[in-house]
């Protein structure tokens, strides 16, 4: 009871109509009810049925072949069969590695898998269910303190996704009345949070803090809340948002601030706190600091850093926190491991941004087209359309380099590339074979692009139809994609 003495006269009135109020409603719409109209029940339709008939697999069929035509071996799900650090090993070969996200080089250090034995051996591997309900583990509170001192804020919150962290946060704090404002090359999880959440959405050309204005003059004042949200640094193109320009503008125009740090943890600022610190600016600047457990903290999940308020709301209303089960234990004392080790060793930091600068200079050094790159953890090397952008993957694996294609639909196909993932454990020399073995193979690359070409030429009808069709999808994403959109 004492705690109803502490609410205000308005409060007790609304606590009491709430369960006064029996909630009048409707009676819910069942499935058959809602698809009675569409489809006659006793005619088979095998191409509502059929997963293989969904024009979304029809579209990768298309894409695979185009893949099998071209001799283009697909290089994702590769097999990796121990530790992949500098090197890895798949299919029993040695191959120079640049496709891990392990920038610290603390991914298997024995500190780290010792912290996840004590973890297993104290808790069991399971969360047992939701936090809410089932509760929780020392491990998960002293995680989350960390993260939340790291960012001198209040509280924090840890989910078992940095991809759901994205889209539950967003979705739950924001609604139709609100504006999301993202960067043009926000992340998916970003976009599928703004898009969820039924806010009024504008995307703003990449890092263009007067483009943004322009915008923010025109819409804010049309909505509720409103909320901006960046990348710290870039996960396509490794670089640095303009974190000093967007606190200016969020205070400008009564804008809560979100910046995702997934690629910037540990990575950049002086002693890789992240954005703030290579920004100069004081954290509590940002009102929404998210970050993942995947990069430098080398498990999986996604955090929140912020205020009471807004932790405590996420704790008990995003669906994605909620209805999810609490993070292993196993993995939130690795996190928890592998954050104190990064702050206890910064030669990591150092290293991977020495390994970062040195790479970008020689890849500009060599004539490579590096994009927007800043000497991050991430190296584009734009090569401008996706067959070449395979090709040249293809090759570098002959050449026992591994360094992944990310093509159309993630990136506008005439900006296909590879992206190179830097880390501390990598020597200067490793990456400057890669280099060299990039501006070599770059011209093969070239050429069997072109002989693919004129084999699409010489092929036969329905299967040429077939392989311009792809071709046409790429060709479409290629225009410059529209700067703003506002959906009701
Ligand atoms: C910027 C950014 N945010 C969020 C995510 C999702 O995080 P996770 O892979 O940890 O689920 C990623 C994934 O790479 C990312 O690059």
């Amino acid at each position: 009871m004492a705690a109803f003495n502490k609410l205000t006269a308005s409060e007790l009135s609304a606590l009491a109509a709430r369960f006064a109020k029996p909630q009048s409603a409707s009676a819910p719409q069942t499935v058959a009810d809602s698809a009675a109209p569409m489809v006659q029940r006793t005619q088979p339709r095998p191409e509502l049925t059929s997963f293989a008939q969904l024009p979304a697999y029809k579209q990768l069929q298309v894409q695979l072949k185009v893949a099998a035509t071209t001799g283009i071996a697909v290089p994702y799900f590769m097999l990796h069969q121990g530790l992949a650090k500098e090197y890895t090993e798949v299919a029993g070969r040695r191959l120079l590695n640049f496709s891990t996200y392990d920038y610290l080089g603390l991914n298997g250090d024995e500190r780290l898998n010792a912290a996840a034995a004590a973890a297993a051996q104290r808790y069991g591997t399971s969360a047992s269910a939701s936090r809410l309900v089932a509760g929780e583990r020392p491990i998960h509170r002293e995680l989350e303190a960390a993260l939340a001192a790291h960012y001198g804020a209040e509280d924090c919150v840890v989910m078992v996704s940095g991809f759901a962290c994205n889209v539950t946060t967003i979705a739950s704090l924001f609604g139709s009345g609100d504006v999301i404002y993202t960067d043009k090359l926000c992340h998916n999880s970003i976009m599928t949070g703004a898009q969820d959440s039924r806010a009024v959405r504008v995307i703003y050309p990449h890092n263009d803090m007067a483009a943004l204005r322009e915008l923010l003059v025109k819409t804010r004042a049309l909505h509720q809340r409103a909320l901006i949200v960046t990348e710290g640094v870039f996960s396509m193109d490794g670089n640095i948002a303009k974190l000093k320009e967007l606190v200016a503008l969020k205070r400008e125009f009564n804008c809560f601030l979100m910046v995702d740090e997934a690629h910037a943890l540990g990575c950049i600022g002086a002693s890789g706190k992240g954005s703030f610190e290579q920004a100069g600016i004081d954290p509590s600047a940002v009102d929404i600091w998210m970050g993942t457990l995947s990069k430098t903290l080398c498990t999986c999940g996604g955090y929140i850093a912020g205020c009471r308020a807004l932790i405590e709301l996420l704790k008990y209303k995003a669906s994605g926190f909620v209805y999810s089960v609490g993070i292993s234990p196993v993995l939130a004392a690795v996190a928890l491991e592998a954050l104190t080790l990064s702050r206890q060793e910064l030669w990591r930091t150092q290293k991977l941004q020495e390994n970062g600068a040195f790479a970008l200079r020689r890849a500009r050094e060599l004539g490579l087209n590096t994009g927007l790159a800043e000497g991050t953890a991430i190296l584009p090397i734009i090569v401008g359309s996706s067959m070449k952008a395979a090709f040249l993957a293809n090759l570098l694996l002959d050449h026992g380099i591994c360094a992944l294609p990310i093509i159309y639909p993630v990136v506008a196909e005439n900006a296909a590339r590879l992206r190179l993932f830097l880390s501390a454990s990598h020597h200067q020399a490793s990456i400057e074979t890669a280099l060299q073995s990039i501006c070599k193979l770059l011209p093969e690359a070239t050429a069997r692009e072109a002989q693919f070409v004129h084999k699409v030429r010489g092929t036969d009808a329905d299967e040429s139809a077939d392989l311009a069709v792809s071709m046409d999808a790429a060709a479409v994403q290629a225009q410059p994609a529209a700067q703003l959109k506002e959906d009701a």
